[in-house]
């Protein structure tokens, strides 16, 4: 038998060749151009951004009702850490739940059209725990190409086979449908998170209800923005964009939601959402339904965009503006940093290589000269 020393390749300490590993890791992600750092940045409200002293507008962020500091939001938040104090304590099964829990779940499933929804701790938590509580390794999942990284983690996790399916093309999904094995789960968002384009879900919908196929939407980008109803039976989200808060949810028949419960790691081995957080998106949530014009002004800005830019009319209020290599759209990026723009550059591995981009997002909270001032200054960037 081999005794432990003999697996120490050197004499360095542990700690030592861990640093060297990372160090090594980081070198290729150095060489790769992906090196990422986190900037510093107090949000503020209607899209306000404060950097390094420099007050910024910002054309990035996922807040597109202008909701996560809106004060109505805030107040609710802030008298919800009055009432629960600002800690689940431990999982939602452990501790009992936060009353504030089924409030937002019931919303949620009345506002979708479902007969339950299950709130987690992040929609990274829902897809992760739900889609392998849903399928395993007899079953197959079709995946649509530009699906969210952690929907392509929930898949594989599964241990269910994977098949990823051209962007939004129905008919290969029906061609990889007809030869799966086993239960087969579709997957696909509902706005994609880096194009801003839809999915085509009635005709997925009728694909999987011909085919015995379940279908299976992540409506991170569509909360609070889409009008159509969504055929999907099985709807999962999150409260960190539009809703301004925090936590994921899926929504979805009533059997489904109570074997979750039961089933999904992610929900049942991870800590309850804080009672603010519930509380703010559970305000949010109400404000979002009662004020439909926050969700009409942050589109009629995409809308204008597009048309300042000789863009196609947009799909939602994301609209992605390809430069393709990645050091041009980071010198791009930086340019309108320093004339008051917030908008990152977005690079592989986040999107695929050759179509590096400045994802620009549109919120109630921009006005229309922030929309006319940024298309100005960027054509310009662009033409030099
Ligand atoms: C399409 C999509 N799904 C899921 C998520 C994850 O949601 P959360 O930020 O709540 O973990 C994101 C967020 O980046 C997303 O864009």
């Amino acid at each position: 038998m081999a005794s432990t020393s003999s697996r120490k390749p050197d004499c360095m300490s542990s700690l030592e060749r861990l640093k060297r590993h990372a160090d090594a890791r980081l070198q290729r992600i150095h060489a790769a151009g992906q090196h990422r750092v986190v900037k510093p940045t107090h949000r503020k409200s209607d899209a306000q951004a404060e950097r390094d002293g420099q007050q910024l507008i910002s054309f990035c962020d996922n807040d597109y009702l202008s909701l996560a500091c809106e004060p109505r939001v805030i107040r609710a938040a802030c008298d919800a850490a009055e009432q629960y104090g600002v800690g689940a304590g431990a999982s939602r099964l452990i501790t009992g739940d936060c009353p504030l829990n089924s409030v937002l779940e019931r919303r949620l499933a009345a506002m979708k059209g479902t007969e339950a929804c299950l709130v987690f701790g992040s929609g990274y938590l829902a897809n992760v725990g739900t889609i392998p509580a849903l399928v395993g390794q007899a079953d197959t999942i079709l995946l649509d190409e530009l699906s969210h990284a952690c929907m392509y983690a929930g898949a594989r996790l599964s241990g269910a086979e994977i098949h990823i399916f051209r962007h939004n093309d129905v008919e290969h999904a029906r061609e990889l449908i007809e030869r799966a094995q086993g239960q087969v789960l579709v997957l696909t968002e509902t706005v994609f998170s880096m194009d801003g384009d839809r999915a085509p879900l009635l005709e997925l919908n009728a694909l999987c209800e011909h085919s015995g196929a379940w279908l299976m939407t992540d409506d991170a980008h569509g909360l609070g923005i889409l009008d159509a109803p969504n055929p999907a039976p099985i709807q999962m989200g999150t409260l960190s964009k539009a809703a301004g808060a925090y936590g994921g949810y899926v929504c979805g028949p009533a059997e489904v939601i109570d074997m979750l419960v039961s089933r999904a790691r992610s929900f049942v081995y991870t800590t309850g959402l804080p009672a603010p957080v519930l509380a703010a998106a559970i305000r949010a949530l109400d404000i979002m339904c009662e004020e439909p014009y926050r969700a009409d002004r942050a589109k009629d800005h995409a809308a204008l965009f597009c048309d300042l830019m000789r863009l196609p009319a947009p799909e939602s209020v994301i609209v992605p503006v390809i430069v393709g290599e990645e050091a041009r759209t980071m010198n791009i990026s930086a340019a309108l940093e320093r004339d008051g723009y917030l908008v990152t550059a977005i690079r592989p591995p986040t999107v695929p290589k050759g179509t590096s981009r400045l994802r620009i997002t549109f919120a109630t909270g921009h006005t229309e000269a922030d929309v006319r001032r940024l298309s100005e200054t960027l054509n310009r960037l662009l033409q030099s």
